[in-house]
């Protein structure tokens, strides 16, 4: 057993696959589905997007210097493929994907309102680097959609159904396997019946894993269940979010 050497490329996966919503004055909004994305500070709360130069997207979130980032989930995937390979040079995005242009609180570009959450982002600084361009930005804000949180304020985010994308390919996240600092809290793990509960269970990830190889037919776990109530959830359009 060996290692294979590569040339230098990108290889970081999974990664989030976000749909990066932007609009100019007067203008119709538009949808850039981002890869190359990620947080870089907690306080204050900044991220960044890198997005090419040739991109419809470039010109006007350099223009306005403002986006949101729309985390995507199960329901949203196709949607965020087709905002990935087509551009608004072309297309009306929300209008094709049949998506909701949600009123921003801190900037004038939309979110999404089908999406979870949507994370308000001015521009501080961009930085060349080559192929792409790197939009250093601070968080101004963030919208959740309040059918994931619950009576006590609790916000399920993990139960919306968020997918990442990893070496080409979409997937939904899997079954849990741990906890913030779990490794060293193992005996109060042990100690505890509501802690043992979550454990990692090995035969469920064995079983999920030969599912998606196609080798048993699929299991509906948990998570879906769950999810399948929050999708009901959002085809209510009694939502709390106010479309634009
Ligand atoms: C999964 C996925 C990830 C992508 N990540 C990036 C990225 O990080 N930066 C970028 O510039 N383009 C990325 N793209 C390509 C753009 O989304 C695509 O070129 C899009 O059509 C640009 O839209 P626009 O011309 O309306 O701005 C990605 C596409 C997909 C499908």
């Amino acid at each position: 057993m060996g290692k294979q050497f590569w040339k230098p490329g990108n290889m970081l996966y999974p990664l989030p696959a976000v749909m990066v919503s932007c609009q100019r004055k007067e203008e119709k909004p538009n949808i850039i589905t981002v890869a190359w994305v990620g947080t870089v500070c907690s306080d204050p709360a900044m991220v960044f997007v890198s997005i090419r130069p040739q991109r419809y997207s470039y010109d006007i979130i350099q223009e306005t210097g403002e986006f949101v980032i729309n985390l995507t989930t199960e329901q949203l995937t196709r949607a965020a493929d087709y905002c990935g390979v087509r551009s608004g040079r072309d297309v009306d995005k929300f209008q094709e994907m049949h998506l909701t242009p949600c009123t921003s609180r801190n900037v004038s570009a939309p979110g999404i309102m089908e999406s979870p959450v949507n994370i308000e982002c001015k521009v501080k600084e961009i930085i060349k680097l080559g192929s792409h361009d790197m939009f250093l930005a601070e968080v101004v804000g963030v919208d959740v959609d309040e059918e994931c949180l619950d009576e006590n304020g609790k916000f399920h985010l993990n139960e919306t159904g968020l997918i990442a994308y990893s070496h080409g390919e979409y997937f939904s996240l899997g079954d849990y396997v741990g906890k913030f600092g779990y490794s060293v809290r193992k005996k109060v793990q042990e100690k505890g019946p509501k802690d043992k509960a979550k454990k990692p269970n090995k035969q469920k990830i064995k079983r999920q894993s030969r599912e998606l190889k196609g080798k048993v037919p699929r299991d509906k776990t948990q998570t879906e269940k769950r999810l399948q109530s929050h999708r009901k959830a959002l085809r209510d359009p009694s939502k709390s979010k106010k479309p634009q």
